[in-house]
């Protein structure tokens, strides 16, 4: 059998050196576990326009189709912030979520240890937190009609609107009891079926989902003003978190900062299941291109490692080897290495971008 396809772009600024660590471990794992991927670079942001006039050529767009899983550094900087708007780096990203339907983004907020007095809650509230926020990512208030600014009698109206499709709900829910069974079995729904007819809809679709189709996943719901509280109160509750586009943007970005560094944050956005049973799949690190530290070896590589860990896990079904990456993170972290952006008042080894790279691989031997 073919070995799984692994599509790299790299992209701008610090994006092509994380991913260097991240090249690191995809050998480190063919050499020293036979595990190997048919891995493939190629352009994404203003590299593929440097080179072509496009943040993303056709022949990209169609690889990424194409590959098993797409694993992304990071797009733009200020050299590009003159081009216009059709041809921006991140256009070239937007069109890779948008062409692949990545309905489902996965943002987990894990907590290492080590970090736990990074958090801006009490170290036994966060320490060991490990949970997981599926947000709908192609639907919902951002995207639908009408909208707007109009004018009403003599004033002005801002309109959108929250639209959702029963096909739209259960797709993100299956994607959510999916990882839930990768996971601890755990579902919390959260929507405003109080006051928003959506979320009546929502948590209707998702009770059906789960009772045809996920009997054995235990499903609570939850409004999301409480759910919002609930994560800053006593986020270990939780375990899987499936919510709409906008709740699902404000508690991601909460939930995120409950752990620490922009550079420990990975992500994952999943779409339709291909022909193979695998999800479309778009793994890349939370954090943009960094241009103030990039070229200096002092970006963190952790949140592109922890982006592939995921690619392992849920792309590949390589769950325990990406416990394994996970465990090597946390023991470098143990051992009080740290890159810049993770040096605190406490101190610790510093580290560069390679120096972490190397720990983490030297950790997995
Ligand atoms: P940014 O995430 O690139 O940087 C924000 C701050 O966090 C900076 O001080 C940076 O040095 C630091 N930082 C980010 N990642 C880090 C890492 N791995 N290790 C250590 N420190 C890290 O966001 P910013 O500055 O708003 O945007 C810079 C460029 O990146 C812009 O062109 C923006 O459009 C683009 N961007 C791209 C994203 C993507 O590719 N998904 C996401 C966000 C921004
Ligand atoms: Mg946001």
């Amino acid at each position: 059998m073919a070995n799984p396809s692994l599509l790299i772009l790299a992209g701008d600024g610090i994006g092509p050196e994380v991913m260097a660590e991240v090249k690191k471990l995809i050998r480190w794992f063919e050499a020293k576990r036979g595990i190997a991927f048919d891995v493939s670079d190629d352009l994404v942001g203003g590299a593929a326009y440097d080179k072509s006039g496009t943040p993303l050529t056709d022949e990209t767009m169609a690889r990424a189709q194409a590959a098993d899983a797409v694993l992304l550094g990071a797009v733009g900087g200020p050299k590009y912030d003159v081009l216009d708007f059709s041809v921006k780096p991140e256009r070239g990203l937007l069109r890779l979520r948008k062409e692949m339907d990545l309905y489902a983004n996965l943002r987990p907020a894990q907590c290492f240890d080590a970090l736990a007095d990074f958090s801006s809650l009490k170290r036994d509230i966060v320490a060991g937190l490990d949970i997981m926020i599926v947000r709908e990512l192609t639907s919902g208030v951002y995207f639908g009609e009408p909208r707007g600014i109009f004018t009403e009698g003599n004033e002005r109206v801002g309109i959108n609107t929250q639209r959702y499709t029963e096909s739209e709900i259960a797709r993100v829910a299956r994607s959510a009891f999916e990882l839930a069974r990768k996971r601890n079995g755990k579902v919390c729904s959260m929507e405003k079926a109080n006051v928003m007819e959506s979320g009546v809809l929502w948590r209707q679709v998702v009770q059906e989902v789960h009772d045809k189709e996920y009997p054995d996943i235990q499903l609570s719901h939850m409004y999301a003003d409480n759910g919002a509280m609930q994560l800053v109160r006593a986020p270990k509750q939780f375990d899987v978190i499936v919510t709409d586009n906008l709740f699902g943007d404000v508690l991601s970005d909460c939930a995120a900062m409950l752990t620490g560094s922009l550079g420990m944050l990975p992500s994952a956005s999943l779409g339709a299941p291909m022909a193979n049973g695998r999800p479309k799949a778009l793994y890349e690190p939370v954090h943009g291109s960094a241009p103030d530290i990039a070229g200096q070896g002092k970006a963190n590589p952790i949140a592109c490692i922890l982006s592939f860990a995921m690619a392992l896990r849920y792309s590949f079904d390589l769950g325990v080897e990406a416990a394994r990456v996970e465990q090597a993170v946390e023991k470098v972290l143990a051992d009080g290495l740290r890159t810049a952006d993770l040096m605190g008042p406490e101190g610790g080894v510093p580290v560069s971008t390679s120096g972490m790279g190397d720990a983490i691989l030297a950790a997995l031997d």
